[in-house]
């Protein structure tokens, strides 16, 4: 494994981080299949990977509550890891944060649920226009600033899929230690995008990706056209072994999460992690990334990275399946196909149809999709 130091704090973080938002479950988005979970936590800790990403929402149904990731780490952490060797970093609920004293109560409700007396990186979770200034108002500065004197977190940070302008405003409000952005050779000019990374490195910042293969979309299914390209590359990389090196061959990016919930998937992203070193991809692979990136520009019919924030649908539709269905008939040279896996594989109460058009899927949407334009199409297409 590859190490490299998080922005300006001295802490040598594994360049592949585990992100525990898309851990196994037992069919059920909210209950974390403890025995396979803690098989991939182990191979990856023994691997060299030391930064664990989760949020007090991931893996729960209820937000309020909290999710089960946060549960299943404290778990994990108590019965099999030495705590001080691995960097533990997970969120503030932003969008649950009424009024100040809100604050702590989550925090600290957090550091029982970890089983742990402190979380190395906090970071306030997708911090959104219309949120940061309320977060502001309620004091969440102060708040960091006296949750790191008293031991509790050792280092701040905020995740972002808001646009670079609010994004540049956060980073200029507070002295931050790093930040979580989505990036991936395909958003580099959406969301945060290059301009933040770039601004984020000369605040001296660290770097953390999330979504670094569009939640698995850069992976799983490939157009025709795009699958000759690879083929014929000079040197042969899976689509994954592809997203991950680009990420990596960027210096300003100090570790890049994927969320792994197979076996396969990690230890290839391991063994990809092994040649992460920064600017070592040569010039005629990175053309060969920008004539992909072209092709799926052309192709995707929709932004969905399926993060499931928007899930449940109060209305049962599987909003994430029915989008990558829309995707997948887009990008792929068999739509009949597409058809069939979308009325064969989908219950009924999960498809397009169901949808009332109600729009709170738009509200916590990372992607800002029209999702209820979106989901129309859906009802046309199939
Ligand atoms: N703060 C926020 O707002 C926020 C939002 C999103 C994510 N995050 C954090 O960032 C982490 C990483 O984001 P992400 O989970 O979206 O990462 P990602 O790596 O882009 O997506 C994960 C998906 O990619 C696929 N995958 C991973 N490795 C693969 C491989 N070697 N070959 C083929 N497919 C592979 C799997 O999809 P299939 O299962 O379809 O095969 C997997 O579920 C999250 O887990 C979470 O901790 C934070």
């Amino acid at each position: 494994m590859l190490y490299r130091e998080m922005g300006d704090t001295d802490e040598k973080v594994s360049i592949l981080g585990f992100g525990c938002m898309r851990l196994p479950t037992d069919g059920r988005y909210e209950h974390i299949d403890r025995k396979k979970a803690t098989s991939l936590l182990d191979f990856a800790l023994e691997s060299g990977v030391n930064y664990l990403d989760t949020a007090y929402t991931y893996h729960g149904i209820n937000l309020r509550e909290g999710g089960d990731s946060e549960l299943f780490l404290g778990e994990y952490l108590q019965d099999k890891v030495v705590r001080e060797d691995v960097y533990l970093s997970t969120k503030l609920p932003s969008w649950l944060i009424n009024e100040k004293r809100d604050l702590d109560k989550y925090l600290n409700s957090q550091l029982k649920r970890l089983k742990t007396d402190y979380i190395d990186f906090y970071l306030l979770h997708s911090v959104k226009e219309r949120n940061w200034s309320h977060l502001e108002e309620v004091g969440v500065l102060d708040f960091l600033d006296a949750a790191l004197a008293d031991g509790r977190i050792r280092y701040t940070g905020f995740s972002s899929h808001d646009n670079t302008e609010l994004f540049n405003d956060v980073v200029d409000a507070y002295k931050w230690d790093m930040c979580l952005i989505q990036y991936n050779y395909l958003d580099e000019n959406i969301q945060v995008g290059r301009k933040g990374l770039k601004h984020a490195n000369s605040r001296k910042m660290g770097v953390a990706v999330m979504e670094p293969l569009k939640g698995g979309v850069l992976a799983d299914y490939i157009p025709e056209e795009i699958a000759e390209i690879w083929d014929n590359a000079p040197v042969q990389r899976t689509p994954a072994e592809w997203a991950l090196r680009y990420l990596w061959n960027h210096k300003e990016i100090n570790t890049v999460l994927s969320g792994m919930h197979n076996m396969q998937h990690l230890v290839e992203n391991i063994f990809t992690a092994a040649e992460g070193e920064p600017q070592s991809l040569t010039s005629q692979e990175l053309k060969i990334m920008e004539e992909v990136k072209k092709l799926y520009k052309d192709k995707i019919a929709v932004e969905c990275s399926r993060c499931e924030y928007c899930m449940p649908c109060p209305n049962g539709v599987n909003i994430p399946q029915c989008l990558s269905y829309l995707n997948q008939a887009a990008m792929l040279n068999d739509a009949q196909n597409v058809h069939t896996q979308y009325h064969f594989m989908l219950k009924d109460d999960e498809k397009a149809d169901n949808c009332l058009g109600c729009g709170l899927c738009e509200e916590i949407c990372t992607q800002n999709i029209p999702i209820r334009e979106k989901i129309k199409q859906v009802k046309l297409e199939f």
